[in-house]
């Protein structure tokens, strides 16, 4: 499938967003999908021409000067084991190169995935709001 990798979110209404998020207790909808992407400093969409669908996303924000962190990274299972995940992390550490730290937090199943990547392991301190998982004013907390 002719996958094809962007910067720009033109064209793509949360028509083409649906199915992300697997696993959530409260989804993120594809428009509040489509509000985070543009609200982020850079993102790459992993999209399928054939499908009219994006199969996968990265994103990241940053203070442009010295830090940059990846929040969110997924490939729909359909597209998985396929390159998609790695060509988008390959993509967004180009971008953030010119940074002095580059941070992901994630959990044990993925840490040998991004070790491919050269990031080293450490340690996070985390909190979570799940009442507002589903994302900021969306009224579904
Ligand atoms: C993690 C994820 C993005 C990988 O996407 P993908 O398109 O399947 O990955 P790729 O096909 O590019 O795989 C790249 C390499 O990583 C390996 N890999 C993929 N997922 C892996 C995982 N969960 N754990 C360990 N290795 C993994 C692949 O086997 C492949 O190895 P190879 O280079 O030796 O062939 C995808 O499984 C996903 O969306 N998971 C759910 C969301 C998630 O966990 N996101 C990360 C949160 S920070």
């Amino acid at each position: 499938m002719p996958i094809l990798y962007r910067s720009s979110l033109s064209g793509l209404s949360p028509r083409n967003l649906q199915g992300f998020f697997v696993g959530w207790k409260r989804r993120p909808s594809p428009r509040t999908l489509l509000r985070l992407l543009h609200h982020s400093n850079e993102i790459i969409v992993a999209y399928d021409s054939a499908a009219d669908r994006v199969a996968g996303f990265v994103t990241a924000i940053t203070d442009h000067v010295l830090s940059a962190y990846i929040p969110l990274l997924e490939v729909l299972p359909k597209y998985r084991k396929q390159g998609i995940g790695r060509e988008l992390v390959r993509r967004m550490l180009r971008k953030l190169e010119p940074y002095y730290m580059v941070d992901v937090v994630c959990d044990e199943s993925v840490v040998q995935f991004y070790k491919k990547f050269r990031l080293t392991k450490s340690t996070a301190m985390i909190k979570r709001n799940y009442k507002h998982q589903s994302g900021r004013g969306t009224g579904r907390g």
